[in-house]
């Protein structure tokens, strides 16, 4: 396995990857590597000849400057872990290399899609950040296809629109949220829970589940089956940033779940903020 720092080595390794017949999955990442992301390249390995992971921590998609100090950094480790995993290549590229002097571009989805949920609590800034870095890391890269974890669906469906939109010819290929054995889906964030903090962090597999439940049970009114997610949320003394039924295309809300639905979730434990989310269907 390679790191490479700049555009033109990056372009390098995959032209020589496709000059020897491989077809090209990336993984975009910012680092901090768990057993979800493991997930994402094992999925790229799968059906990709020459798998290539972007670790860069990118600073214009945080809208709070202590959570871009507080993001993790641990370059040789997620090395080790990627290498062993099956990446090919690892695109590390400084902020320089992303945002050179002068840098005055910004891609920006508009609609409901990125002014609701995350969009809403952490500011339009945020998606803006995301479809501006992503589409430059697969405009470096070419993959044939781009692997994104189902925990952030409404990143998925923003670069989905996006790459839709530019015509960028790369497959977006969502995978299933990574959950630890407890439920817990997998984070960089969930290091920095304290023993306490995780176990009351559960509420929220256990909202999802109780939503479910409430659907399974024949309830389909979204605002009872949102009552008894929140149930959960408030048995451990968490109050919810957002928990919303929505529509799983446009992210309105929706009043009964007679077809799929897309339930959110976003709290803060102690000073973590975790998002998580279920398809509801009926
Ligand atoms: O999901 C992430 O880790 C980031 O938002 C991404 C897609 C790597 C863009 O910085």
């Amino acid at each position: 396995m390679r790191i490479v720092r700049t555009i033109a080595q990056l372009r390098k390794e995959v032209a020589g990857a496709r000059a020897r017949g491989s077809e090209v999955g990336m993984v975009p990442t910012m680092g901090a590597l768990h057993d979800g992301h493991l997930s994402l390249v094992h999925a790229a390995r799968a059906d990709q000849g020459f798998v290539v992971m972007s670790i860069f921590v990118n600073p214009t998609q945080f809208t709070e400057a202590e959570d871009l100090e507080a993001y993790p950094r641990q370059e040789a480790s997620d090395a080790a872990l990627a290498e062993a995993a099956g990446v090919d290549v690892i695109f590390a590229p400084t902020a320089a290399e992303m945002y050179p002097e002068g840098f005055a571009t910004t891609v920006h989805v508009g609609g409901s899609i990125t002014e609701r949920l995350e969009g809403e609590t952490r500011g339009a800034a945020h998606f803006d950040g995301v479809a501006t870095v992503v589409s430059k890391l697969l405009l470096a890269c070419m993959p044939d296809r781009a692997y994104f974890g189902e925990k952030d669906a409404q990143q998925v469906l923003v670069v989905s629109r996006m790459v839709r939109d530019l015509g960028i010819p790369v497959r977006i290929v969502p995978c299933p949220t990574s959950r630890d054995e407890d439920g817990l889906a997998r984070s960089s964030r969930n290091a920095r829970l304290s023993e306490g903090e995780r176990a009351r962090a559960l509420a929220i597999p256990r909202a999802l589940g109780a939503a479910a439940a409430a659907l399974a049970s024949g309830e389909c009114e979204a605002e009872a089956i949102r009552e008894a997610a929140g149930r959960e949320l408030a048995a451990e003394d968490l109050v919810a940033e957002y928990l919303a039924i929505v529509d799983p295309d446009t992210l309105d809300a929706v009043e009964r779940v007679d077809a799929p639905a897309l339930l959110a979730i976003a709290v803060r434990v102690g000073e973590v903020r975790l998002i998580d989310n279920a398809v509801l269907t009926p």
